[in-house]
């Protein structure tokens, strides 16, 4: 796969921009979705408070559990049930650390006093638009440098709405898309 220094667009391996990362109807039962990007493992899920997507470093810093990969032998959460997403946030499946949609951990069942900063793990900007989950992808972590290119007639209900059909995954450069357009 040729890379972004390949094509003189910069130093870095994945580009900086917006990329669907799931359709939002995927997230209709709550269920959190442990999904791989950028050479990255992350949590996706939809809140229940707000209904809101939160997109989450996938590995808890207590002993680096998958906050999402569905699995069998945990201590709290029943295997594929989704019972993990509580308010907008996320417990862990291991010990029950919650953490917020802002990534910060705010509960561990069975301590008492403030909660170490360092127990957190990086919440991603995503946005909800066109029927898709969409993330501001910064290799250097910047803010979005400009807002995702949302179409408000397409997220009015009154029109018809977009679907999406899946063509599978390329292993290619962004870039070498465009270009066989
Ligand atoms: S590994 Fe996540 S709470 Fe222990």
């Amino acid at each position: 796969m040729a890379t972004t220094n390949d094509y003189r667009l910069g130093d870095f391996t994945f580009p900086r921009g917006w990329f669907m990362i799931a359709e939002a109807k995927e997230l209709d039962t709550h269920k959190p979705l442990a999904v791989r990007f950028f050479g990255k493992d992350f949590a996706l899920y939809r809140g229940r408070a707000s209904g809101k997507v939160v997109l989450l470093d996938a590995y808890c810093p207590h002993m680096k559990t998958h906050l999402a990969a569905p699995n069998r032998t945990s201590y709290v959460i029943q295997d594929g049930m989704g019972t993990n997403v509580e308010g907008d946030g996320i417990r862990c499946p291991y010990h029950a650390w919650r953490f917020g949609p802002d990534g910060k951990c705010d509960d561990i069942p069975y301590h008492q006093g403030p909660i170490p900063a360092a127990a957190c793990v990086k919440s991603w900007t995503v946005v909800e638009s066109l029927g898709a989950v969409w993330v501001w992808h910064d290799p250097e972590g910047g803010e979005p440098e400009w807002q995702h290119p949302s179409l408000a007639h397409c997220d009015d209900p009154q029109w018809v709405q977009p679907k999406w059909d899946h063509l599978g995954m390329l292993n290619l450069h962004p870039q070498e898309l465009v270009d066989n357009i």
